[in-house]
């Protein structure tokens, strides 16, 4: 089936009570892992870029490889999505790409650092809201800010800083009703990146209070967390057994996001945790086996550990067995849902 907006697997997520993982990617053994445990635990998937996956794969690469994916799993219902666009421009280049989904991150200003005024990020996101469903396009918004930097994105806020940060409900609801946004990514406390917590999260670091007030507040706003990965123990001791060096750290606990899933969350950001699993296979190759050289006896290994976690989050947040139950959902139906004011 051809690629489907991301607002169709998001309905469904919501009128079925689950959670999807949004995974991102920057080459095609990530695609292929992706994919594999979709295949195998029967699930549709959302798939992302960043600004800085797109500039690393090249957008020809990217798009091919997603065709490719969706040619050779017809049964998964699959939604590519710019992750953290910073400008329309962003955008309006991801869906001529072939994107059915972008984020317009107007939390930022368009140099992705600094943080954005309230009016700012209306005016950019309403924007790319008009352009993009006029194209049967989703678009996920961003109110608060997160805490940490990744690859130049993210404010760089400290622990203390983003609590200033976090999404506030009243401005939520606001935002919603000015820009008309699909989705909404809320900031609760997570940063980009492995080193979120300093221990296990407990409700003052990680407020899913906020999810719960805006999910009241917005009962039909699916709502997004970034910064979800649970950076496992287990994926930090094999890259630290086989030379590596990440110091102690704390992710969001599946069991947070499970919390979060039954408050209106939807949508799930997870690239750290696959970037640790894909890091310590190849790791234990290079330790164990110093004379190989031969790339695909590093890369199965580090795609069949990220294929293990995508399973495991598939499972977790509910998506498995999914698939085969969503009627696929064309970009140029979703033209005609948008004119009816979003009525089926
Ligand atoms: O936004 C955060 C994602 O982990 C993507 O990271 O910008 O390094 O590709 P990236
Ligand atoms: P993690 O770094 O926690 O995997 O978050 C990824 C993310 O939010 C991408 O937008
Ligand atoms: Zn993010």
């Amino acid at each position: 089936m051809p690629l489907v907006p991301m607002r169709a697997l998001l309905d469904h997520a919501a009128e079925n009570n689950y959670g999807l993982a949004a995974f991102n990617v920057n080459d095609m053994e990530q695609i292929q892992a992706i994919l594999m445990a979709a295949e195998e635990t029967e699930s549709p998937v959302i798939v992302q870029a960043s600004r800085g996956a797109r500039e690393y794969t090249n957008d020809a690469y990217l798009r091919h490889l997603m065709l490719a994916a969706a040619e050779l799993y017809p049964k998964i219902p699959i939604a590519m999505h710019q992750d953290h666009g910073n400008s329309p421009e962003t955008c309006m280049s991801a869906i001529e790409q072939g994107f059915t989904s972008v984020m317009m991150d107007g939390s930022l200003n368009a140099d992705g650092k600094t943080p954005a005024t309230f009016d700012y990020n209306v005016d950019v996101t309403r924007k790319v809201v008009n352009a993009a469903h006029a194209k049967g396009v989703t678009v996920e918004g961003e109110l608060g800010c997160l805490g940490g930097i990744e690859d130049g994105h993210g404010a760089g806020l400290t622990g203390a800083e983003a609590m200033k940060h976090l999404t506030n409900p009243v401005q939520a609801e606001e935002f919603v009703a000015k820009t008309g946004v699909d989705a909404l990514a809320v900031a609760i406390g997570t940063s980009h990146g492995a080193y979120k917590f300093t221990k296990k999260p407990t409700g003052d670091v990680l407020v899913m209070s906020v999810i719960e007030e805006i999910h009241k507040r917005l009962p039909n706003c699916h709502l997004v967390m970034h910064g979800s990965s649970s950076v496992p123990k287990e994926l930090l001791d094999i890259i630290n057994k086989y030379g590596g060096q990440m110091k102690e750290t704390y992710g969001v606990p599946v069991e947070e996001i499970q919390r979060g899933i039954k408050h209106g969350v939807r949508k799930i950001n997870v690239d750290t945790d696959n970037r640790l699993a894909m890091t310590g296979a190849i790791r234990k190759v290079f330790a164990e086996k110093p004379g190989e050289f031969d790339p695909r006896k590093y890369l199965d290994p580090a795609r069949e550990a990220m294929r293990k976690v995508c399973v495991d989050r598939m499972v977790a947040f509910g998506q498995a067995g999914q698939a085969g139950k969503i009627k696929p959902v064309t970009c140029k139906e979703m033209v005609a849902i948008y004119s009816r004011g979003g009525k089926k």
